[in-house]
């Protein structure tokens, strides 16, 4: 594991400024054929049938698909933390066999405990991998001063909004320093206004740290804004319908997200939607 000190300079991410992608292929992942049927009660549900994707190191990938197309099971497989019926799942060029380490994942409810203060929460993720917490204190003061969070780190998390429970969840993933960050709906829970102020401050901790980052969504114009290349799911069993690459500049500001590409890219996604019956106008 990487010393929190170290860790910045040896992965050419920082904490201010904007980063560069990762030089190695450590978050790089290579997923093949991948199938899962998930067999209960004699009930045989295939979730994935037949999923190819590379995701390169330092790239933003956003996977939109309908519910209960198999984008949880998929972040799940990667993650190590569900064996799978067949392919190859890979993560820096080590097949996944258990669960990863370095890694970060954001759930669309933030799981805190209210038994503690905001920093205690972030500084859990160091105490179950039997890390030094302390050592890890100014990082996690530094990473809740980027969300926005410098005021709050005495507050319980019941003092806080969703948003800003949701800022602490997306600290905590990242404390550890993790080469891959997956999110899977971490949005769906908040209010339009507040989901769009998340997607820009994220964009930006993304910026800065250039992990390989993986978001889950079913919101099409969101799946747009973040990715490097948004990634189209089929109704379930869940097979990849499009990958389409975003060839809009960085930060996605109020000109990006208003012009007639973003536009264009937002269609493009909902065809796909409506050729297989997801979207009926
Ligand atoms: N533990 C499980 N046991 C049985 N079926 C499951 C389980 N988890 C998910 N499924 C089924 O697999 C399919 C894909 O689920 P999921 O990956 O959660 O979809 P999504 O995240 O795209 O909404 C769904 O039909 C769901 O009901
Ligand atoms: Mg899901």
């Amino acid at each position: 594991m990487r010393s929190p000190q170290g860790s910045a300079s040896a992965s050419g991410r920082g904490l201010s400024g904007v980063g560069q992608p990762h030089g190695d292929s450590a978050a790089h992942i290579d997923i093949r054929d991948l199938r899962h049927a998930f067999v209960r009660d004699g009930m045989v549900t295939h979730a994935l049938d037949g999923m190819d994707l590379e995701v390169r190191s330092g790239e933003l990938v956003s996977v939109v698909g309908p519910s209960g197309c198999g984008k949880s099971t998929m972040l799940r497989i990667v993650a190590g933390l569900l064996p799978f019926t067949s392919g190859l799942v890979q993560v820096g060029g080590k097949t996944v066999s258990g669960p990863q380490t370095d890694l970060g994942i954001v759930f669309q409810n933030p799981v805190l405990l209210d038994w503690r203060n905001v920093l205690d929460n972030v500084l859990i993720q160091l105490e179950l991998r039997g890390l030094d917490a302390n050592q890890y204190r100014d990082k996690a003061r530094q990473l809740l001063a980027d969300v926005g969070l410098a005021d709050f780190h005495d507050r319980r998390p019941r003092e806080l909004s969703g948003g800003m429970r949701q800022r602490v969840a997306i600290v905590r993933a990242l404390i550890h320093d993790p080469t891959l960050l997956m999110m899977d709906e971490p949005f769906g829970a908040l209010d339009a206004l507040t989901r769009e102020q998340m997607r820009i401050d994220l964009e930006k901790l993304w910026l800065q740290q250039r992990h390989t980052l993986i978001f889950v969504t079913h919101g099409i114009s969101e799946a747009v804004a973040l990715a490097d290349r948004v990634v189209v799911m089929t109704p379930r069993p869940g097979r990849i319908e499009k990958i389409i690459p975003v060839d809009l500049p960085r930060p996605r500001n109020k000109a990006v997200v208003t012009s007639s590409r973003f536009i264009a890219y937002c269609d493009e996604i909902t065809e796909c939607f409506m050729r297989n019956g997801v979207i009926r106008y």
